[in-house]
C-alpha cells in the first residue's frame, strides 16, 4: 500500500491541505495518509522546524505533500537562528529527501484566458515548465557570512550537480515540443559560464532532438511577460528559478493554483508554490488548487496513477469555470472551491 505523509505547515497551509487530502482520499482510498509537523508550528512544538520524527517519516513513505511555511514579516519566528526559522525546516526537508529538480508547470487553461493579467491572446499561448534546480547554488553554498559590516553569500554549482537537473529538463522537453531554454548570466557570472557548458554538451552528445536556446535571466524575465508562448521548457539555478515561477505563476491568473513536484531519487515532494500569505490565514478564503493541482502531480510522478492524475486536472478546469477564491476575482471560500472540484468528481 503507497503511503503519503501530509505536512500541512503555517498559515494557510492547512487550510488548502484540508480540501486536496479530501481529493486525493477520493480519488486513491488505498492510499495510506500520515501526518507530521514542518516549519514555525513545528518549531512552536518540538523546538525544531523538521523535527526528528518527520524525518523518518518522510524517509519512509512513497509521497510527500507540503502546505506551506512562514510567518508574516513580523513574526518571532523570523528573529530566531536562520536554521531554526520556519523556511530552513522546508530546505532542510528538500535536502534530506535530495529532491533537486523542481517542476513548476505554468498553463492557463482553455477557457479561463479571462483569469490572467496577461490580454487573452497572449494568454493563450502560455505553457511553459520551468524546471528549477532546488538544492545548489545561494540556498546552500556553506560560503556565506554576516560579518560586521560585511555580508555575503556564494552561488555555487559543480558540473555534476549542473548535469542532473539538465537531464530532468531535457527529459521532459523530449515529452513536450523538444525544445529547451537555459536561463543564466553568463554575461557576468563565471557560474553561469560553466552552467552552459555543461548543458550545451549534454545537446550535443546526448539530447541531439532537443532544440537548446540560452538566454539572460533579466531577458526572460521580460519576455515571460512580452511574448510567453515563445518558452516550452525552461532550466534555471535555484535563485533565478525562484524569481522566475514567482513571476511565470500570475499569468494563469494567481498564484494560488500554482502546483510543483520535486524530485530526486527517492519520495517526490509536492507542494503549492505560493506562501503561508498571512494576509488572509485563518479566514477560509485560500485559493486550494494549488495544492490540489500537486495531488495531481505526486499521482503522476510518484504512484503512478495517470489517470487519476488528468481526472483531477480536468475538474479543476471545470470547476473554475463558476466557483472562484478571491485572488481570481471571485467570492467563493477554499472549502467551496474543494467542494467544486469534488463535484466534478463526482463525490457526494
Ligand atoms: P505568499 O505567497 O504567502 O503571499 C503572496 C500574496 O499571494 C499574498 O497576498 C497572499 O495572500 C496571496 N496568496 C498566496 N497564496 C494564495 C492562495 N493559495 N490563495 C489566495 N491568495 C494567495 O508570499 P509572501 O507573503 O512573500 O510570504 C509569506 C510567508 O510564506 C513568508 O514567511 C515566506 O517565507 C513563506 N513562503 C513559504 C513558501 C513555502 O512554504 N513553500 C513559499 C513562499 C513563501
Ligand atoms: C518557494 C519558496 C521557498 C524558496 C522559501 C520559503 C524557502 O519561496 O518554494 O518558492 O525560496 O525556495
Ligand atoms: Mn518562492
Amino acid at each position: 500500500m503507497s503511503k503519503v505523509v501530509v505536512l500541512a505547515g503555517d498559515g494557510i497551509g492547512p487550510e488548502v491541505c484540508a480540501s486536496a487530502v479530501q481529493v486525493l482520499q477520493h480519488l486513491a482510498p488505498d492510499v495510506q495518509i500520515e501526518h507530521a509537523l514542518l516549519g514555525g508550528g513545528a518549531y512552536d512544538l518540538t523546538g525544531s522546524p523538521f523535527p526528528g520524527a518527520t524525518r523518518e517519516a518522510v524517509l519512509a513513505c512513497d509521497a510527500v505533500l507540503l502546505g506551506t511555511v512562514g510567518g508574516a514579516q513580523n513574526s518571532p519566528w523570523n528573529s530566531l537562528p536562520r536554521a531554526l526559522r520556519p523556511e530552513s525546516g522546508l530546505l532542510q526537508l528538500r535536502q534530506a529527501l535530495g529532491v533537486f529538480a523542481n517542476l513548476r508547470p505554468v498553463k492557463v487553461m482553455p477557457g479561463l484566458e479571462d483569469l490572467s493579467p496577461l490580454r487573452s491572446d497572449l494568454a493563450r499561448q502560455v505553457d511553459v515548465l520551468i524546471v528549477r534546480e532546488l538544492l545548489g547554488g545561494a540556498y546552500f553554498d556553506p560560503r556565506r557570512a554576516i560579518e560586521g559590516e560585511h555580508a555575503y553569500n556564494t552561488i555555487g554549482y559543480s558540473k555534476s550537480e549542473v548535469d542532473r537537473v539538465a537531464r530532468v529538463a531535457f527529459e521532459a522537453a523530449r515529452t513536450r515540443q523538444h525544445r529547451l531554454t537555459s536561463v543564466d548570466k553568463a554575461n557576468v557570472l563565471e557560474v553561469s559560464e560553466l552552467w552552459r557548458g555543461v548543458v550545451q554538451n549534454l545537446r550535443d552528445t546526448e539530447y541531439t532532438d532537443v532544440k537548446l536556446e540560452h538566454e539572460y535571466v533579466d531577458s526572460v524575465a521580460m519576455l515571460l511577460v512580452k511574448t510567453p508562448g515563445r518558452y516550452d521548457v525552461i532550466v534555471t539555478e535555484n535563485l533565478f528559478g525562484d524569481i522566475l515561477s514567482d513571476l511565470a505563476a500570475v499569468i494563469p491568473g494567481s498564484l494560488g493554483v500554482m502546483p510543483s513536484a520535486s524530485l530526486g531519487d527517492g519520495p517526490g515532494l509536492y507542494e503549492p508554490i505560493h506562501g503561508s500569505a498571512p494576509d488572509i490565514a485563518g479566514k477560509g478564503v485560500a485559493n486550494p488548487v494549488g495544492t490540489i493541482l500537486s495531488v495531481a502531480m505526486l499521482l503522476r510522478h510518484s504512484l503512478g496513477r495517470d489517470a487519476e492524475a488528468s481526472r483531477i486536472e480536468a475538474a479543476v478546469q471545470q470547476a473554475l469555470a463558476t466557483v472562484r477564491t478571491p485572488d481570481l476575482g471571485g467570492s467563493h471560500s477554499t472549502a467551496q472551491m474543494g467542494a467544486a472540484v469534488l463535484a466534478e468528481l463526482g463525490a457526494g
